[in-house]
């Protein structure tokens, strides 16, 4: 399996991907330079994407085709996603999530009020208007090398 970073290529792909998913869209297209992809014989199968807003991170469209969960992937995405967000500074790393809040704290994310959003993330196209208001924010700190 093959997880690299996506191109404007992608986006068709990954957007097909996270309706399959139901996962919000948009902004997506505006990520695309830290977004990882899975592939597997040419077809995109996982994919994971990160917002970065100098220390403050989202974590974004984790999503694996259905008939491939289950197999590790989502743990590879995520934690390529999250290496990829500290190799640019981030320290602190947020999401929000309807269907997946147990599959997070593995990785060091815990929930917090959606109030201790960073402000920084307003910027985000998804948290503002994509994201239901109903959905659990969680936070981890990503500690420097
Ligand atoms: C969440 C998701 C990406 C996980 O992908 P995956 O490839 O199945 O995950 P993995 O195979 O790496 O699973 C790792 C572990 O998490 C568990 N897990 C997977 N999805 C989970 C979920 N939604 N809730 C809780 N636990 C979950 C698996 O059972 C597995 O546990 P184990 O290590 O004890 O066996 C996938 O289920 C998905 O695409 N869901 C729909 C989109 C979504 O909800 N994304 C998250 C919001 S951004």
């Amino acid at each position: 399996m093959n997880i690299h970073t996506a191109t404007a290529a992608d986006i068709p792909d990954i957007l097909a991907l996270l309706k399959a998913s139901a996962l919000p869209v948009a902004g997506i297209e505006q990520h695309v330079e830290t977004t990882l992809i899975a592939r597997d014989n040419q077809k995109i199968v996982g994919c994971a994407a990160v917002e970065v807003y100098g220390q403050a991170g989202l974590l974004r469209s984790v999503a694996v085709e259905a008939e491939r969960r289950g197999e590790g992937l989502g743990e590879r995405l995520t934690k390529g996603a999250l290496e990829m967000a500290r190799k640019r500074g981030v320290r602190d790393i947020y999401l929000l999530t309807t269907t997946a809040s147990h599959f997070f704290p593995r990785f060091g994310f815990t929930a917090i009020p959606r109030a201790e959003l960073d402000p920084a993330l307003e910027q985000s196209e998804e948290l503002r208007g994509a994201c239901p208001a109903s959905a659990l924010a969680m936070r981890a700190v990503l500690l420097t090398p």
